[in-house]
């Protein structure tokens, strides 16, 4: 058995668990990384592209924001649509602020060559973690690698594995609530080495379903429609995605898009998921591990970097002065932001999607809705304040 001793052990190397071991670490405060999956595999997941500011000065202070600085994108606004109908969200006028696109896996990558030359150990690969020990003073995570079964013994335990991961069921039970919501439709995504639909994202939505038009970079486009949960990726030719794409688009957009073969492909299910408490005894829950969004509006990176701000000052606080106010705190305070997300990914996946087997009168509202959005600079206002990010 390896043994190892540390301050802080992290389940999982996702943006979460890595962006918390670089904090820690430039406060002084060992950390070692527990993941179950080979990194080169963690470092070429494709999710979301678009940070809040908040993110992105996460990023500066953890040392890790100069590439984001240099590459990412500011958006100072981004398009909604309605069939043909067209309305940008002008964030610079509306509320004085920007979005960077910048896609995850390059947070990722930055997050990790940081922690590589720091010397942060993250054992990968392994197998068969376990939390123990939790209610003692050295909780520890247990697990098996290629070269034998391990544990990693620290003062406190967090649980950065996401959704799937085994942290969060270390709470009982009988303490733990968890909130949950299913979505009856997915998102089909492509990436392809395109020119952009647009200089900026475009929400589309339309009777037939939802689109969005993304992109990465210059040459580089992502592009999501809503499908079927029964469907799979190979009954969607890169034809069949891009007809239906252009026939739910705005046509001007759709008659200059560009397109070509797809270099990715994948269906992802959208739901909605809280757990509740995000603490207990010496473990903490922090990202994907405490809470899903849906991905219209693109708030689950940016809810997983506030979580580990809140949590990373919490466990500076207590290991420089012995304070624990922070740590105490972190649950209800996470989750008191964590609840907006919540409630404005909801509210544009209800306001852009179409719902299987709703009534004529559920377009109807979608549609008032969206044309009141557009006489009201008020509505707009709100929305942009959820979209650039609710301040932590
Ligand atoms: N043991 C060790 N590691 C695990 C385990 C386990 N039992 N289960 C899962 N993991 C790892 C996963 O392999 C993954 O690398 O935990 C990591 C969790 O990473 P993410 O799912 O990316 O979650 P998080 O780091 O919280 O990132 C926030 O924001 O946009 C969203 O979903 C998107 O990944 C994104 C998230
Ligand atoms: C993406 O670029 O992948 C993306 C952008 C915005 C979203 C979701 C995904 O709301």
């Amino acid at each position: 058995m390896q043994r190892f001793i540390t301050d802080i052990a992290i389940v999982g190397a996702g943006p979460s668990g890595m962006m918390l071991a670089k904090l820690l670490h430039n406060a002084g405060i060992r950390a070692i990384l527990i993941e179950r999956q080979p990194m080169q595999h963690v470092l070429t997941r494709i999710r979301a592209g678009v940070l809040e500011q908040g993110s992105v000065n996460l990023l500066t202070q953890a040392g890790v924001g100069a590439r984001v600085a240099r590459e990412g994108q500011r958006h100072s606004g981004f398009m909604l649509s309605y069939g043909d109908d067209q309305l940008r969200i002008d964030l610079e006028s509306l509320v004085n602020s920007e979005v960077t696109v910048y896609g995850q896996t390059e947070v990722t990558k930055d997050l990790y060559n940081a922690l590589n030359a720091d010397g942060i150990v993250i054992l990968d690969h392994a197998s068969e973690t376990a939390v123990i020990d939790l209610d003692t003073e050295q909780p520890a995570i247990t697990g098996v690698r290629d070269d034998g079964p391990f544990e990693v013994r620290a003062q406190f335990v967090v649980g950065c594995d996401g959704f799937r991961g085994i942290a969060r069921q270390a709470i009982p039970e009988s303490v733990r609530t968890d909130y949950e919501r299913i979505y009856p439709f997915g998102w089909l995504g492509i990436l392809s080495e395109t020119k952009p639909a647009n200089h900026e994202l475009i929400y589309a939505s339309h009777p037939n379903g939802f689109s969005l038009c993304s992109m990465r970079s210059e040459r580089l486009s992502r592009y999501y429609i809503q499908c079927s949960l029964q469907d799979t990726v190979d009954e969607w030719s890169d034809e069949r995605f891009w007809e239906t794409l252009k026939s739910q688009i705005p046509q001007d957009i759709a008659q200059s898009l560009e397109t070509g073969p797809s270099i990715e492909k994948s269906i992802a299910p959208l739901r909605s998921f809280v757990c509740e408490p995000l603490q207990y005894q010496r473990l903490f829950i922090a990202g994907d591990a405490g809470h899903i969004v849906p991905p219209t509006g693109a708030k689950g990176l940016n809810l997983a970097f506030s979580d580990i701000h809140y949590l990373s000052s919490g466990l500076i606080s207590y290991f420089h002065s012995g304070d624990e106010t922070g740590l105490n705190g972190y649950s209800d305070k996470a989750l008191k932001r964590i609840w907006k997300s919540e409630r404005f990914s909801w509210w544009m996946t209800s306001l852009l999607h179409k719902f299987e087997s709703e009534d004529t009168f559920a377009e109807k509202m979608r549609r008032a809705e969206f044309e009141f959005l557009c006489q009201s600079r008020d509505y707009q206002r709100a929305l942009a304040e959820n979209y650039i990010g609710l301040p932590y």
